[in-house]
């Protein structure tokens, strides 16, 4: 395991850890310098970069531009890199991605469930690559499972992500996203778990660090906000106020 990997791991009880999407490289740069620990390459690009309904349109040729991009920009923070839909169907399949996502800079790849595919992370971390698990809502499913909701509300529920983030330690996985899932859930798990615990839409302080998408943040795709994005800055309004301002410059009759 790489030094980057061992100081997010040395944060678990003590420091909690910030993880941010970013897509591009100015973004990637300006949330770098910032001082952000993870920056997620998450394929929720799919739908504020690329206009996709849903994650499950991305491919890997998506996912490898973008993730060159943000590794040239990435000076201190670790570079997870998404996985996605379709890419981790077998252990064989899984490490080929896995390489290829690294072969363009990545330091850490990302692949969504528990159980279903503790092959796939063990065939990733045996080769030495380090693995973000993401249990609870797992967006590339979102077609099956008829949407977005909260998850971990029945008691069967939250056996069955506690089942998850098991098979994904045993696996060996630095870290695991736990996304939408009930905040008293997300906390046991944290408890229960030997590995960084990322939350979003898990609660405060639930984890062992929180993961936000960049656009959610900084009010950057104002068509669709998550009821859990807490924003910090609108900047899809100074863009329109700017755009505005340069329309009329430009066509003010002379
Ligand atoms: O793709 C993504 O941005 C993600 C986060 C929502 C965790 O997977």
């Amino acid at each position: 395991m790489n030094s980057k990997i061992e100081a997010i791991l040395a944060r678990k009880g003590k420091a909690p850890v910030a993880e941010l999407t970013a897509y591009d490289y100015p973004t990637a740069r300006l949330v770098d310098e910032a001082g952000v620990d993870m920056i997620l390459v998450g394929d929720s690009l799919g739908m504020v970069m690329l206009g996709y309904p849903d994650t499950t349109h991305v491919t890997l040729a998506h996912m490898l531009h973008h993730v060159e991009a943000v590794a040239r920009a990435a000076k201190n923070a670790v570079v997870v890199a998404d996985m996605p839909i379709n890419t981790y169907n077998t252990p064989e399949q899984a490490l080929e991605t896995a390489r290829a996502l690294m072969a363009v800079g990545a330091d850490a790849v990302k692949l969504e469930g528990g159980v279903a595919v503790e092959a796939q992370i063990r065939a990733i971390t045996q080769a030495g690559i380090p693995v973000q698990g993401h249990i609870g809502l797992l967006p590339q499913k979102v077609k099956e499972e008829g949407g977005y909701r909260m998850h971990g509300k029945t008691d069967e529920e939250a056996a069955a992500i506690m089942r998850d983030m098991e098979a994904v330690v045993r696996a060996g996985a630095f870290s695991v996203v736990i996304e939408c899932t009930r905040h008293s859930v997300a906390k046991a798990i944290t408890e229960a778990c030997p590995i960084i615990t990322i939350g979003i839409g898990a609660g405060r302080g639930t984890c062992d660090g929180e993961v936000a998408v960049y656009h959610d943040l900084v009010g950057a795709y104002p068509w669709f906000t998550p009821s859990f994005a807490r924003p910090k800055a609108s900047i899809a309004t100074d863009i329109t106020r700017a755009v505005k301002e340069y329309i009329a410059e430009v066509q003010q009759p002379k």
